[in-house]
């Protein structure tokens, strides 16, 4: 069995040291904020040529550089290009980098049925190297996820045209050249983190994730899968108990980088990987489990942003866990009023089936000890409750160091995967102690509340207390019903980027 995974053709960039209008014969891209009074400068004396169309599209209303609107004027062979595209960043006081992401996407969105293929972007000259970086960074990410959509089942697919974007940086173009190559690597790992989420869960057991994995994983990276047999060895009770339902073999699966150099601190990175999520005996409505094929996001971020790091060649060792397993409803399914030791030795009352991805977290936190971590983060699409709580804007995090929190906020804000932290409170701990076992999967008397919390909670019970861990609750960040710039209808692939700008951080620290 094969994923049907399609190609990923990716839109290949570049920098270059000309102005926009030598680099292409095709199309130029201009962004400006409200005003446009850079972009006229820069258009200067070619704006009397081209008859003042964008004056008059201004004028008449049509097109006054908010965000997220697009221009496109044809030069009529007048100028050295076919089109002058101009795209809106809105009011300069309002800016933040994600604008500029936005702007990109919105350019390609509009501009899919035409027939451009390669796309010249002028970049403005900015007073530090660092801002014009982010600035690349931010256009070629907006570009290159809002070009690639998921279409491996569609008979007649939507041909991808755009295959180039030169960023017209004169000056300053090897400089940014750092900026292209970490964008095109975290891009296209988040398109395939997205491609492989977005398929069908009958498409994706456990081993084939697996064997996926070891395909995209290049060098200096390995790939160790644990599956039922040794995971008994292991005393991996949570991941069997969830396993115990399902049509296919679970398997806990370990992505290791390890950099040239050796390494002076090592990430271990823990993703949920339930492939497909019923709920088990305590069955979800049809509404709920539509996309539940989506319960694997966290084990797809921790694979891609571990690849991300090899392909960066970071300096720091990382390590990806993800706990993989179907939770379905075969007859020799964990029930509720079940007990599970789990690999640590704790053990657990099962109260809901439907809180299974505690349960396999529980077993892989405890098997990241193996690698003596610096930092523990783990990332799942945990609770309804945190979507509840945060909507689609912001993923939950909970920490119980304040400098790795304020790692992740920062990588959170940089890439606009953004994270909210929340509480750890003791007392949250008093909701899931059972009278029977050591801990119980869920809170009983319900609602309580909270869910999000006492969740991480749990989790925290398989981490030590000397380790610095985080948790990501990324349930409603992870999926979108309808396109939004550059997050195509479908699995967002959120953590990829995050992560993987968290890791860099990290190496930059040291
Ligand atoms: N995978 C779900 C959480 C989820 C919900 C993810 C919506 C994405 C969108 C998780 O396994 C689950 O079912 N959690 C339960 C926990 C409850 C039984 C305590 C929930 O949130 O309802
Ligand atoms: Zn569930
Ligand atoms: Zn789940």
């Amino acid at each position: 069995m094969e994923l049907p995974l399609g190609e990923v053709k990716m839109v290949k960039a570049s920098v270059v040291d000309v102005d926009a209008l030598s680099a292409t014969k095709d199309s130029v891209l201009v962004m400006d904020f409200e005003g446009g009074t850079s972009a006229a400068s820069w258009l200067n004396a070619k704006n009397k040529t081209l008859g003042d169309q964008l004056g008059h599209a201004v004028a008449e209303g049509d097109f006054t550089w908010k965000e997220g609107q697009v221009l496109v004027l044809y030069s009529k062979g007048i100028l050295p290009v076919s089109r002058l595209i101009f795209a809106g960043l809105g009011k300069k006081s309002d800016f933040e980098i994600n604008k500029v992401r936005v702007a990109s996407a919105a350019v390609v969105n509009s501009v899919r049925q035409a027939g451009i293929k390669e796309l010249a972007v002028r970049i403005e000259s900015f007073s530090s190297l660092q801002e014009q970086g982010a600035w690349c960074t931010a256009c070629l990410e907006g570009a290159m996820l809002a070009h690639h959509k998921y279409e491996v089942h569609k008979s007649i697919a939507d041909p991808a045209r755009l295959n180039h974007i030169i960023l017209c940086a004169p000056g300053g173009s090897k400089e940014l050249a750092s900026s292209v190559q970490y964008a095109t690597i975290v891009s296209s790992n988040t398109i395939k983190a997205r491609d492989l989420i977005n398929t069908g869960a009958s498409d994706k057991p456990p081993k084939i994730i697996a064997d996926h994995a070891k395909k995209v994983s290049g060098k200096n990276v390995k790939v160790t899968a644990f599956f039922k047999k040794d995971l008994q060895r292991m005393g991996a009770g949570g991941i069997l108990a969830v396993n115990r339902g399902a049509a296919h073999e679970p398997c806990l699966l370990v992505v290791e980088y390890n950099p040239v150099k050796k390494p002076v601190s090592t990430v271990a990175l823990v993703g949920k990987g339930i492939v497909f999520d019923a709920g088990g005996l305590d069955i979800k409505p049809a509404s709920g489990m539509e996309t539940m094929k989506v319960d694997m996001n966290g084990a797809a971020a921790v694979i891609h942003a571990t690849c991300s790091a090899a392909e960066l060649g970071l300096p720091i060792r990382v390590v990806g866990i993800a706990a993989l397993t179907e939770n379905l409803l075969g007859p020799e399914a964990y029930k509720p009023g079940d007990f599970v030791k789990t690999m640590s030795g704790k053990t657990v009352e099962i109260l809901n089936t439907d809180a299974e991805g505690r349960m396999v977290l529980a077993d892989a936190l405890h098997y990241a000890k193996t690698f003596k971590p610096d930092y523990i983060v783990d990332i799942a699409t945990l609770t309804g409750a945190c979507w509840i709580a945060l909507g689609s804007e912001a993923a939950g995090l909970f920490s119980n160091d304040k400098e790795l929190q304020n790692l992740l906020v920062q990588a959170g804000e940089e890439t606009y995967e953004r994270v909210w932290p929340l509480p750890l409170f003791e007392e949250y701990g008093e909701y899931i102690k059972s009278d029977f076992a050591d801990l119980k999967n869920v809170v009983s008397n319900s609602p309580s509340g909270g869910g999000a919390i006492t969740a991480a909670k749990f989790l925290e019970n398989w981490v030590d207390k000397t380790q610095k861990w985080a948790h990501l609750d990324i349930a409603g960040v992870d999926w979108m019903e309808a396109e939004k710039d550059y997050r195509p209808r479908g699995a967002t692939g959120f953590g990829v980027r995050l992560l993987t700008r968290f890791l860099m951080n990290v190496a930059r620290k040291l």
